[in-house]
């Protein structure tokens, strides 16, 4: 076979003793030990492409011309069939389909970083009219000294309640100097990713006064779980708590990852909020299990008797979809009334969802990603029965809060989604036309990490930045 010969020879040509003899007669498809993606390149590609993508004996894989297509197929089916008369080999006996994936996805993430460079560093914004492609804008720092905000939302009477990780609850009367923290709220876990985590309040607040935190609840030593509650600001002081939602005992888990933790109230009360798979994937696709989901509860943390699992033996009544990775976002479609969630993938495969009651998201069944430590999850994309994401980003932009933006001061905006992303520290406008994403664009970047955006009363948006821990207003300049 042509292939096979010119894969034997340019093997002998190029890898020598590169390549484990173990690695070569390893047959297709046979899941053997995996591989750091990283160390597949260097001792099989490098040698023609370069060890910095930059083309040597064959072209460089950083510019943008793919001559056998730079879709993710196609460069899968280049490096599976080769293009021999070109004399690119034939990898399909080398490598499994996942490792090709991962292939896939490492080149994406090389040609990011090796292109780009660094990620922005850190300023401060001044108070300049900056460019957009729909509206020149300024910005405003409206709160500083804060420590890792993570949640905000509006009081009726315009001062914006905003969650600490560290476990602080603070009302802010912007633009005044930082007011004390609430005190009396609950300890909690403050371990790498987790701590206190989102803020929202009753759709009813003017007469109820709920505040709702999600926070991670410290178990026997070092395990953790998403608690919810709720409680009322009285005086300064965090009082009358009632506990809506906590995991059983068992299942405290002693990973710092993964918390999920946003929340979401929709106009009959019920409230959305979100458990990340806590870094087991597999739990992601246990029913009886809450990591991984998202979550519909009643008011008062009951479970609503139309929720998708509530008669299916063994399955937690409060679920309302599944295989979900590390859900941080989630917004209505102010048009659709849609349920939007951004998930936080692996090692690229971040996605954008339209969640719908009962189904499954594939994680980690299916993935645009791959491990942290450059090893592939799967070659599967898409699945029967799974739910793939309307769109995904390879390499990782790490996306948080979102929001579509509903105000009237930023007519060119109206409706478009908003994310803050941690990765490139930036803010990302994206247009969607159904379920397509028609357009992106970076609003801003080198501010410090994007946690979280949010509509004003005031039709301006606010966004919440960690390290340094502010808030900014983005304001119309024209
Ligand atoms: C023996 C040298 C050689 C090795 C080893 C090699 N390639 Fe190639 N590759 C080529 C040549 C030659 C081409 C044809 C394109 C050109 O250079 O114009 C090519 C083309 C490609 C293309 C398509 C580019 C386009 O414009 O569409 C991709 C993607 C690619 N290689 C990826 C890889 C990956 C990934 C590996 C390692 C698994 C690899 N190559 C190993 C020589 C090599």
């Amino acid at each position: 076979m042509p292939i096979v010969v010119a894969f034997v020879l340019v093997l002998g040509l190029v890898a020598g003793t590169l390549i484990e003899p173990t690695a070569m007669t390893r047959p297709p498809a046979t899941p053997g030990p995996q591989r750091d993606v990283a160390t597949v390149y260097a001792e099989v590609c490098a040698a023609c492409h370069g060890a910095r993508l930059e083309g040597g004996k064959a072209q460089t894989l950083l510019d943008d011309t793919w001559t056998f297509g730079g879709d993710d197929a196609s460069m899968a089916a280049t490096i599976r069939e080769g293009r021999v008369a070109a004399g690119m080999p034939a990898f399909g006996a080398l490598l499994t389909a996942p490792e090709i994936r991962a292939m896939v996805y490492y080149l994406r993430e090389a040609r990011a970083t090796l292109r780009a460079g660094k990620e922005p560093g850190t300023s401060t914004p001044d108070a300049s009219v900056r460019k957009s492609e729909r509206h020149p804008y300024r910005i405003e720092i409206v709160a500083d000294g804060l420590t890792t905000p993570w949640g905000m939302t509006f009081l009726p009477d315009g001062r914006l309640l905003v969650s600490e990780r560290p476990g602080i609850v603070r009302v802010l009367d912007l633009g005044t100097p930082l007011t004390p923290p609430i005190t009396g709220t609950p300890a909690v876990w403050a371990q790498q990713d987790g701590g206190l985590l989102d803020i929202a309040i009753h759709p009813d607040y003017a007469a109820n006064g709920w505040i709702y935190l999600a926070y991670c609840e410290p178990g026997p030593a070092p395990t953790s779980t998403t608690k919810i509650v709720r409680g009322k600001i009285r005086d300064g002081r965090w009082v009358d708590q009632q506990t809506i939602y906590q995991s059983p005992a068992d299942l405290y888990v002693a990973d710092n990852t993964h918390f999920g933790s946003r929340f979401l109230f929709d106009k009959a009360g019920h409230l959305f909020f979100t458990i990340g798979d806590r870094g087991t994937m597999t739990d992601a696709q246990s029913l009886g299990n809450p990591n991984g989901k998202i979550h519909r509860v009643l008011d008062d943390g009951g479970v609503p008797p139309d929720n998708p699992l509530v008669t299916t033996p063994g399955a937690l009544g409060t679920i309302w979809s599944v295989g979900n990775r590390n859900p941080q976002g989630l917004a209505w479609h102010p048009v659709t009334g849609e349920l939007w969630s951004t998930e936080h993938g692996p090692r690229g495969g971040d996605e954008l969802n339209v969640i719908e009651k009962g189904l499954n998201y594939g994680w980690p069944a299916i993935t645009y990603g791959i491990n942290y430590d450059g090893t592939p999850i799967t070659d599967a994309t898409t699945a029967p029965g799974l739910e793939s994401p309307i769109a995904y980003w390879t390499p990782s932009v790490a996306p948080s809060g979102i929001v579509f933006y509903t105000g009237d001061r930023f007519p060119g905006w109206k409706h478009d989604l908003f994310i803050a992303m941690l990765l490139g520290n930036q803010l990302r406008r994206v247009t969607v036309s159904g379920h397509t994403v028609t357009h992106q664009e970076t609003i801003f970047k080198g501010f410090g990490r994007v946690r979280h955006v949010v509509n004003g009363p005031d039709g301006l948006l606010y966004v919440a930045l960690n390290d340094p821990g502010r808030i900014l207003r983005l304001v119309p300049a024209d």
